[in-house]
C-alpha cells in the first residue's frame, strides 16, 4: 500500500477567491457538495478549463477526464456557473478521428485523428441547463463517447443535485480472447449531492461520481491493480472490497483511507464471474447504501459468447429521515436502516432512475441482451425480474462456470451477489425491469427496457388498454 497527500483543495478555493482568476483544469470542479466553493465560483466568472482525452487507455470509445476532480473519470460530467467561460480541450489518446461538438453552443473541435494532437473550443455559457458534449464522428455518441456540461450548481437544499445515475449501456467492450495481463483500474471516492427523484437530493457516497461505480472488466488470470483515491473534500474515510479477490477484507484492509489519501494494492484474478465491489469502511451498510458499489466481471478464458447489446444495473435501499416522496434535500437515517426500513428502492442509484429516454434500457427485435444484474443493497435480496419476458439464460449467482438454468421467470439475487441473464428480443414495446416483491416499485424501484422492431402477432397480439400497472 502507498499513500500520497494530493494537493490540497483549500487553495484552490483560497484562489478561487480572488477574483477573476483563471481556474486551472485541477481546480475546475467546484464540488457540489462545498457550498463554499460554490460561492467563490458565482462571485466572479471565472474561466473552467477541462481537459477530455479520447479513448485513453480503456480500449473503449469514451472521453477520459485529464486533471483535477475529474481525472480518470470516464465521459466526466463537466459542471460551471452561468457567466462562466468553458474551455474544453481534446486531446486525441487513440488515434481514431474524433472531436468534441455540444450543439447548443454551436461549438466544435476540429476532426483530429493523430495521437497527441489537440484542439479547444471555449465559449461561453450563459443559461443554466444540463447540455451534452460528445463525438460526432458518425457512430461515436452511440457508441458511448458523450457527456454532460452543467451550468448552474446546486448550492442549498433545494438544489437539483448532480446526475448519479450511471447509464445502463455503460459497459466496457469485451476482454475476448487474450493471454492474462495486469490492468490498472482507477477509482475516486467521491462524496457529492445528487438527485434520489425528481425534487429529492440526498448526500451520494461514490465511485467515480455514479451509481453504481463503473463496471469493470478483466479475464480470468489478470492482475487486477487497484489505484483508489479519496477525494480531498470527502468526509469520510473510504475503501474498498473486490469480492472478485482473494485475500484480507478483498482489499478493504489495503485500502482505508481518509481524504486526500490515495491507496494502491493489487489482485489475481483467480475465477471467473461477475463479482461486486463495495466500500468497506464502517458504518459499511451506511456507506453501501449511500450508493458506494458496482462490479467487475471477470471473464473465462477465451470470453463471453458475444451478444447484441449489454447493460449494467444494480439495485439498492436507500434509508431517509424524511418519508419517501419528500422534496429538497433528504438525510441518511441510521436507525431506519438498522431496521431495515428503507424510504427507497433503487436502481442505479435513483427512484426511477432508469425511466427516462436517455438511461432506459434499449433494444431492438431481434437482438439478444445481456444483463449484468447485481445487489448492492446494503440489506434486500431481489426478485429480479423483467416483465413480459422469460430470461433464456441465467447464470445463477453469476456463476460463469456452471451451466445457466434456462427459461427462468425470476431470478434471486443477495446483497452482495449477482447474476448474469440473456434473453433474446421477439416482439417490441416497453419490458419493465422490477423486484417483483413489488410494493418496492411504489418505493422508485423500476427501469424501461424499450424494445424496437416490427410487432408480430404470431407471438403477441392484442390491443393496449389504459391503466395497466405495466
Ligand atoms: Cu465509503
Ligand atoms: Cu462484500
Amino acid at each position: 500500500m502507498t499513500r500520497n497527500t494530493r494537493f490540497p483543495l483549500a487553495l484552490a478555493l483560497v484562489l478561487a477567491a480572488a477574483m477573476f482568476v483563471t481556474l486551472t483544469t485541477g481546480f475546475a470542479l467546484a464540488k457540489t457538495s462545498d457550498p463554499a466553493a460554490n460561492a467563490g465560483a458565482a462571485a466572479a466568472a471565472a474561466t473552467l478549463e477541462y481537459t477530455l482525452l479520447t479513448g485513453g487507455d480503456t480500449g473503449q470509445l469514451v472521453f477520459v477526464g485529464v486533471g483535477g476532480d475529474i481525472d480518470g473519470v470516464i465521459n466526466p460530467t463537466l459542471t460551471a456557473n452561468p457567466g462562466d467561460v468553458v474551455k474544453i480541450t481534446m486531446i486525441n489518446g487513440d488515434g481514431m478521428l474524433h472531436d468534441v461538438v455540444i450543439d447548443e453552443f454551436d461549438v466544435r473541435t476540429e476532426q483530429i485523428a493523430d495521437v497527441d494532437a489537440q484542439d479547444s473550443i471555449t465559449f461561453t455559457v450563459d443559461e443554466v441547463g444540463e447540455y451534452v458534449y460528445y463525438c460526432s464522428v458518425p457512430g461515436h455518441r452511440q457508441a458511448g463517447m458523450w457527456g454532460k456540461l452543467i451550468v448552474g450548481t446546486p448550492t442549498g437544499d433545494s438544489a437539483t443535485g448532480a446526475d448519479i445515475v450511471r447509464n445502463p449501456a455503460d459497459v466496457p467492450a469485451p476482454v475476448g480472447d487474450r493471454e492474462p495481463q495486469t490492468v490498472r483500474v482507477d477509482l475516486v471516492a467521491e462524496e457529492v449531492i445528487g438527485q434520489l427523484a425528481d425534487g429529492t437530493t440526498m448526500t451520494y457516497f461514490t465511485f467515480n461520481g455514479q451509481v453504481p461505480g463503473p463496471m469493470l472488466r478483466v479475464r480470468v488470470g489478470d492482475t487486477v491493480e487497484v489505484h483508489l483515491s479519496n477525494e480531498t473534500s470527502s468526509q469520510f474515510p473510504h475503501s474498498i472490497d473486490f469480492h472478485a479477490a482473494t485475500g484480507p477484507g478483498g482489499g478493504a484492509v489495503y485500502s482505508n483511507i481518509n481524504p486526500g489519501e490515495t491507496a494502491v494494492f493489487s489482485f489475481k484474478t483467480l475465477a471467473p464471474g461477475l463479482f461486486v465491489y463495495h466500500c468497506a469502511t464502517p458504518s459499511v451498510a451506511h456507506h453501501i447504501a449511500s450508493g458506494m458499489y458496482g462490479m467487475i466481471l471477470v471473464e473465462p478464458e477465451g470470453g463471453l459468447d458475444p451478444v447484441d447489446r449489454e447493460f449494467y444495473v444494480m439495485q439498492g435501499e436507500i434509508y431517509t429521515e424524511e418519508p419517501y416522496g419528500t422534496q429538497g434535500f433528504v438525510h441518511f437515517d441510521h436507525d431506519k436502516m438498522l431496521a431495515e426500513a428503507p424510504e427507497y428502492f433503487v436502481f442505479n442509484g435513483a427512484a426511477a432512475g432508469l425511466t427516462a429516454d436517455d438511461t432506459a434500457l434499449h433494444a431492438a427485435v431481434g437482438e439478444t441482451v445481456r444483463i449484468f444484474f447485481g445487489v448492492g443493497g446494503p440489506n434486500f435480496t431481489s426478485s429480479f425480474h423483467v416483465i413480459g419476458e422469460i430470461m433464456d439464460r441465467v447464470y445463477d449467482q453469476a456463476s460463469l462456470t456452471s451451466a445457466p438454468l434456462t427459461d427462468v421467470q425470476t431470478t434471486l439475487v443477495p446483497p452482495g451477489g449477482a447474476t448474469m441473464v440473456e434473453f433474446s428480443l421477439d416482439v417490441p414495446g416497453r419490458f419493465i425491469l422490477v423486484d417483483h416483491a413489488l410494493s418496492r416499485l411504489e418505493r422508485g424501484l423500476v427501469g424501461y427496457l424499450m424494445v424496437d422492431g416490427d410487432p408480430d402477432p404470431a407471438i403477441f397480439d392484442g390491443e393496449l388498454t389504459e391503466g395497466s400497472g405495466h
